[in-house]
């Protein structure tokens, strides 16, 4: 059953240049404890959904339509503090940059005992006991000293395990975890993974996991969503994806992974429209080795191509 149905989102930025559409019709859903990949390449949107979902787009930028369904309701009709009473509680974001979403001037046991409080009704002992219990299930070495250590005294990758660590802290049913990985080197990598996976199997969660690695998602994640200048091109299971690509974009990013006995790479060349001055037709066509003049004049439409394989190209 569907958790998180997100249906035609769009949020876009007033620019000098005019509207950035930095977002535009995204359609995805995440079911209970499963894990939905998001991938692309830089500037996409993946960092931009994941914070409409949470409302939390920087102003000027706004959310200008679509729906956030959560458990059938949707997170865009609620008030500030109705949507405050959901942030960290039931969805919890594991931002891109934990650097600076720690505060360096209060301990790290102080922030996740913060977090505890603001959502629920529990002794300042209490809630460091679970300060210190989440520490210790994000394997933090030693989390009854290390509680009230200061940011600075952690490495990247134990940094990285304080932010899973305040995401788990009140139990949501939600974690979305923007490139919870790409800072950190190959071995934490994996430790990170491993106890994103636990953690889904433990306690039911379900995953949002934002990457610009498909080996990840091959690892990880039930299923994906491509995307591609803001929208999303492909949408199936993880299986499918590598089985039987269909977006020409997603044909060349499995072509461009390194694969065993070919020496060289193999990239998708030019790059993405400006998304102050999109195109009419696809926005992909002036990097598609499949481009007809049908697919100038008009955006393709994210549809179903085969069973739960949805695509957004006219030539599939
Ligand atoms: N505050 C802003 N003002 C104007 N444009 C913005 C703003 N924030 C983001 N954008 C634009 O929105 C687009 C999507 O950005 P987003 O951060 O979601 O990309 P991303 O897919 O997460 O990329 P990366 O892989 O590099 O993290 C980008 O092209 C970016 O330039
Ligand atoms: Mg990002």
């Amino acid at each position: 059953m569907a958790l998180l149905e997100i249906q035609n989102l769009a949020t876009a930025f007033p620019t000098e240049k005019g509207l950035a559409r930095a977002v535009d019709d995204v359609t995805l859903s995440v079911d209970k404890g499963k894990c939905l990949g998001i991938v692309g390449e830089s500037g996409c949107g993946k960092s931009i959904t994941s914070l409409s979902i949470l409302r939390l787009i920087p102003p000027p930028g706004k959310i200008v339509g679509g729906k956030i369904m959560l458990d059938g309701k949707n997170l865009l009709d609620l008030s500030e503090p109705q949507m405050r009473a959901i942030r960290g509680n039931r969805i919890a974001l594991i931002p891109q940059d934990p650097m600076t979403s720690l505060n360096p001037v209060y301990t790290v046991g102080a922030q996740i005992i913060e977090a505890i409080e603001l959502h629920q009704k529990v002794s300042r002992q209490e809630a460091r006991k679970r300060a210190i219990e989440v520490l210790d299930q994000v394997r933090i070495p030693e989390a009854r000293l290390r509680v009230d250590e200061y940011p600075h005294q952690f490495s990247g990758g134990m940094r990285q395990r304080v932010m899973i660590a305040m995401a788990l802290a009140c139990h949501p049913e939600l974690i979305i975890a923007d490139e919870p990985t790409t800072a950190l080197d190959v071995t934490v990598q994996a430790q990170i993974l491993d106890l994103l996976r636990d953690i889904q199997r433990e306690r039911g969660t379900a995953i949002v996991l934002i990457t610009h690695d498909l080996g990840v998602v091959a690892e990880m994640c039930d299923s994906v969503a491509v995307m591609y200048a803001g929208s999303v091109v492909e949408y199936t299971s993880v299986d499918e994806l590598f089985k039987n690509p269909k977006h020409p974009y997603t044909v060349g990013l499995i072509n461009s992974l390194p694969k065993p006995g070919s020496k060289r790479l193999i990239p998708i060349e030019g790059s993405p429209p400006s998304l102050t001055n999109l195109p009419i037709g696809c926005r992909f066509s002036n990097r598609c080795f499949m481009r007809q003049d049908q697919c100038d004049l008009s955006i393709p439409p994210l549809e179903a191509k085969s069973d739960g394989h949805d695509a957004r190209c006219f030539l599939v």
